[in-house]
């Protein structure tokens, strides 16, 4: 891992992050009035109060085409790497990353891009290399299936020839994918270190991958049990035996009210009373996941919450638990959702972080 790079070094053993404010509706399917707006204003007030309230990361979604329904969900969308940019010149401390799909942006305006961003930040850029999943949206690009090959393998060279542009002067690169004449970049990343990097995957290739190339492995989690713990174990194994040291880390969404009931009834209003069952029947017709007709309701009301994210919902005792039990399972951190990050941040700030510092799972701020 990385060890000296601002935020995400923070000496906290469980970081804590915001997922993703650059798109309308964050991961909530609602229509409630407060459903996230993604604004410019709307992200920069967030982005330096998750500074100040000394979380670790920003992670934004790299979405091209929505799921309609009536709120467009995750229709209006900040580019990654430009909001990463711009976020990073509104901050001081805070790690801010980019969604970046390797198919689609070239490795070396991609590295150049990146280390630009993090000369900006002062060394807090980092790069969440996602390998995609949506046709259609690579249809938008005029991108075919890869010749039936994995997206992973491109991926492989993609990071190689950008961490070369990173680190070396003028190479040749000649690989499978991208066959390269006097690569050369400037300014390098800041420093003298290489941006923090992660990959969001779930199958095992793409875990594969993240135990060979990157930082942080993020995924996301249906039930939490006794497997996820070995899996978890077995994956940081798996990375040790190669010398390497791989953070997990899990995406989730946050309901957290002063009491349980009302956690739960705020619950039951955005994501059964008021959900856009259009945009929400939209996430499972892409996805393609075959969901038994007896569990199609749990599933559609799962995906009602937070898009598939795992659900934490309660009082700020319950929520500090759920983070509790996350991190005795073997994740390093989280990247949470909400309903709307600048009216639910303070609350979590305020009653949720002591609660973690008092359990010793981050440092007393
Ligand atoms: C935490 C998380 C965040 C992701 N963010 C994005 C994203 O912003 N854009 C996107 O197209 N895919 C995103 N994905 C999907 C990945 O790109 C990947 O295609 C998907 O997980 C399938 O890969 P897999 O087959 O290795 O699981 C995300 C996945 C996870 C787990």
């Amino acid at each position: 891992m990385n060890h000296s790079r601002l935020s995400v070094d923070s000496g906290n053993s469980f970081k804590l992050g915001l997922f993703p404010p650059n798109v309308s509706g964050g991961m909530t399917p609602t229509t409630v009035p407060e459903r996230w707006q993604p604004t410019w204003d709307n992200n920069a007030e967030l982005a330096r109060q998750a500074d100040a309230a000394g979380l670790e990361f920003l992670l934004p979604a790299a979405r091209w085409i929505g799921f309609g329904g009536a709120t467009d969900f995750q229709e209006t969308v900040f580019e990654c790497l430009t909001w990463a940019s711009a976020v990073l010149a509104a901050t001081e401390r805070i790690t801010v990353f980019s969604t970046v799909h390797v198919p689609l942006v070239h490795p070396v305006f991609a590295g150049m891009q990146m280390a630009t961003a993090d000369q900006v930040g002062r060394g807090r850029f980092g790069l969440n290399l996602v390998c995609g999943w949506r046709p259609d949206e690579f249809q938008m690009f005029g991108i075919g299936n890869n010749g039936g090959r994995s997206l992973y393998d491109m991926g492989e060279e993609w990071l190689t020839v950008i961490r070369r542009l990173w680190a070396e002067e003028k190479f040749d690169f000649d690989g499978d994918y991208f066959s390269l004449k006097g690569v050369n970049g400037r300014p390098k990343p800041y420093g003298d270190s290489q941006p923090v990097v992660m990959n969001a995957a779930q199958s095992p290739r793409g875990r594969e991958f993240a135990i060979r190339n990157c930082d942080f492995l993020f995924t996301t989690l249906f039930d939490l049990d006794d497997r996820t713990r070995t899996e978890i174990a077995d994956f940081k194994r798996r990375a040790s035996q190669l010398s390497r040291t791989v953070g997990v880390c899990v995406c989730a969404y946050v309901v957290c009210r002063p009491t349980q009931r009302e956690a739960e009834e705020y619950h039951h209003y955005y994501a059964q009373q008021n959900a856009d069952w259009v945009a929400v029947d939209e996430i499972l017709n892409t996805m393609g996941t075959k969901v038994e007709p007896d569990r199609l309701d749990a599933f559609r009301s799962h995906l009602a919450g937070g898009a598939g994210l795992y659900p934490i919902i309660g009082d700020p005792d319950q929520v500090a638990g759920h983070l509790a039990s996350l991190h005795e399972s073997g994740f390093d951190g989280a990247a949470l959702g909400w309903v709307n990050y600048l009216d639910d941040l303070p609350f979590f700030r305020d009653e949720v972080l002591p609660r973690l510092e008092a359990r010793g799972m981050r440092k007393q701020r």
